[in-house]
């Protein structure tokens, strides 16, 4: 392994988890447990969108929503939301229908791998695990399914599953859906930094790209010892969540604290991830965040990624640099900053810093 060349642990981690063995040394975190998670009443803010969308809705319970949404979004940077017009059957099925993937045999799995059987990542999309770029980061407790969805042009289909058989439909569904949930956010965001509605939408254009991940955690037989997902900012504009149905995992940095993401079993977890917070100049800025494991129950995730182009230059917003706001993030090229994000979160680090002035 040259450091650049990434590979993937050959063995994916539903194979480890099989019988219960104690998880492999490369899996166990190195400061000694996965530490405490906070005894607090504090919870996680839930964002009704129908209300922000709604044009009846009386206008009082209406700005009384977009300030719920502005201090979730300072004082959180992720919040749950509900209200968000996608049908729960969707929902229920599209997170089915990835468990029912995971479920297949290895063999079938592998069909739709990007990592040849020596562990060369060829490509990061389709199945897999974590990709090691050097021998020094510890790896997460999961595999994956990771997919580019739009636009929709650039799918690649030799990754999508075409076992279950609805697989295919149901994530094209859902990817539509969700796409719609997050350009009314983005809106909510452009409009709370007293930006025009569509500054960021115009941004992203046609040429807004998003990624679906579903994650699958299998139990661990220490889960105090791993990570499931380790603790990370997300590197695109926003990131929505949809959490297992049953099995919680999700946490939350909050003022130094780890803090639980209750499951809320239809509602979608958004977050603001890097490239936000250098657009809103770091007034909206992107939590950490980490999953853990459980030494019982698998859990899913599907989680999608909306991001702007590779091409595209990201900046602070013209309108919120002044004397007393001085700009905080130089531009960048989304290719970049990705390329600095991704080594930088194998090893559990931040990259914002690299684009800072
Ligand atoms: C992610 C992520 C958390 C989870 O995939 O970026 O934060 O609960 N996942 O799966
Ligand atoms: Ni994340």
């Amino acid at each position: 392994m040259d450091g650049r060349t990434p590979v993937s642990a050959v063995r994916r981690v539903q194979e480890l988890a099989v019988n219960g063995f104690d998880p492999p040394a490369a899996y166990i975190v190195k400061d000694g447990g996965t530490g405490p998670v906070a005894d607090t009443l504090l919870s996680v803010p839930v964002i009704d969108l129908s209300i922000l969308t709604s044009s009846s809705t009386c206008s009082k319970e209406k700005k009384e929503e977009v300030e719920k949404l502005r201090s979730a979004l300072v004082s959180w940077g992720l919040f749950q939301v509900v209200g968000h017009g996608i049908p729960t059957k969707l929902l229920d099925d599209v997170r089915e229908v990835g468990k029912e993937f995971f479920d297949l045999s290895m063999e079938e799995k592998k069909r739709v791998s990007g990592v040849s059987e020596d562990g060369t990542v060829d490509d990061l999309e389709g199945y897999g695990a974590d990709n090691i770029f050097t021998i020094d980061h510890v790896l997460d407790w999961a595999d994956r399914l990771y997919l580019l969805v739009k636009p929709q042009d650039q799918r690649k289909l030799k990754y999508w599953p075409q076992k279950p058989n609805n697989f295919r439909e149901l994530l094209h569904e859902y990817s539509t859906k969700s796409s719609m949930v997050a350009e009314i956010i983005v809106k909510k965001i452009a409009e709370l930094l007293g930006l025009e509605e569509n500054h960021f939408i115009s941004l992203y254009g046609d040429q807004a790209i998003e990624y679906a991940r579903f994650n699958y955690y299998p139990p661990c037989s220490q889960p105090d010892l791993v990570y499931g997902i380790k603790a990370h900012t997300d590197g695109g504009g926003i990131t929505m969540l949809l959490q297992d149905k049953e099995v919680e995992g999700l946490q939350v940095l909050k003022d130094g604290q780890w803090i639980k993401v209750p499951i809320l079993p239809h509602a979608l977890v958004v977050n603001i991830a890097d490239q936000m917070e250098i657009m809103s100049n770091g007034i909206f800025k992107s939590p950490m965040h980490r999953a853990v494991t459980n030494s019982e129950k698998e859990r899913m995730s599907l989680v999608i990624f909306y991001s702007l182009h590779y091409n595209d230059e990201i900046e602070p917003a013209a309108a919120l640099i002044n004397e007393t706001t001085p700009r905080l993030f130089r531009k960048v090229t989304v290719r970049d900053y990705l390329s600095v994000f991704y080594p930088n979160y194998l090893k559990g680090e931040r990259a914002i810093g690299w684009a800072k002035v």
